[in-house]
């Protein structure tokens, strides 16, 4: 048995996601996704980094159930989803943002929302609109709630795409570079809010590239190279191992003994 089963099975209380021997590539291509396992307890805020094209975003397709592993499995508190569809994902408490944002457009902030809240959360017409007005208020929106969302500047569509996964009442909320294309102030002030979300209990996984907002706010991190996972563990730690400083820093690792003959 391995550690993820191990995890699974044995804990008193099992992770809220596992991920176990993924396997993934698109249309017979070459494998985008190796061998992929970790787990992750309640109440977790982890860390996903990797270069361009190293397989992030599949392996949140992969756990949200837009894509289908060739092989492996996604259990989510102990139960195995991966025949699930997104939306029986979504019902189960699996909530994303996308990396290019899909708000609808025409619609205000508010609507955005209470779609979320209706037909994900599954909530009922007043316990929808209440729940919202609570996902308005911890994400900064309470005074933007019937702007279009289609008027919205950067920082605020980038917000409206983490509240529209809040509103589906996520017990896991898979971010994907929300904080992409921020100034260094607005993206910390995003990653202030993704704390506090996870402080009230969500647990959160986070793909972003801006490594230094994501260290200071992640309690683990997962670090992904073509597909592989590198090195995982408190950030620190594992943005110091030689593997890491090498891909990701362009830093060469440290030379154990004499540099001379
Ligand atoms: N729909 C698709 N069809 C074919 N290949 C794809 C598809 N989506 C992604 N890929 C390929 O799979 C690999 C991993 O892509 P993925 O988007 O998961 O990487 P990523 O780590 O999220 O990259 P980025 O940091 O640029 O967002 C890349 O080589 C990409 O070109
Ligand atoms: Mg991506």
């Amino acid at each position: 048995m391995n550690l993820v089963q191990e995890q699974t099975v044995g804990a008193v209380q099992p992770p809220v996601l596992a991920v176990v021997g993924i396997e993934k590539s698109y249309g017979g291509g070459p494998r985008v996704l190796s061998g992929v396992e970790f787990a992750v307890p309640k109440g977790e805020l982890l860390g996903v980094i990797g270069p361009n094209g190293s397989g992030k975003t599949t392996l949140f397709g992969v756990v949200s159930g837009q894509l289908r592993p060739d092989a492996g499995s996604v259990l989510v508190d102990g139960e195995d989803v991966t025949r699930l569809s997104a939306a029986q994902r979504a019902c189960k408490g699996v909530g994303r943002t996308f990396q290019v944002p899909q708000s609808f457009q025409r619609m205000s902030v508010y609507e955005n929302l209470l779609v979320g809240a209706r037909f994900a959360a599954g909530l009922g017409a007043r316990a929808a609109e209440q729940y919202v007005l609570q996902v308005l208020k911890q994400t900064g929106f309470a005074n933007k709630a019937d702007m279009l969302a289609g008027n919205l500047p950067l920082l605020d569509r980038k917000r409206l795409e983490l509240a529209r996964a809040l509103a589906t009442r996520p017990k896991l909320l898979l971010l994907d570079e929300i904080a992409g294309g921020l100034t260094d102030d607005e993206a910390h002030e995003i990653a202030a809010t993704v704390a506090e979300i996870n402080k009230s209990g969500v647990t959160v996984i986070w793909i972003e590239h801006l490594v230094h907002v994501l260290t200071s706010t992640a309690r683990s991190l997962i670090v992904l190279g073509e597909g592989r996972i590198l090195a995982q563990g408190e950030p620190g730690q594992t943005m110091a191992t030689p593997t890491v400083r090498q891909l990701y820093l362009g830093m060469e690792p440290e030379i154990d003994g004499p540099l001379c003959p």
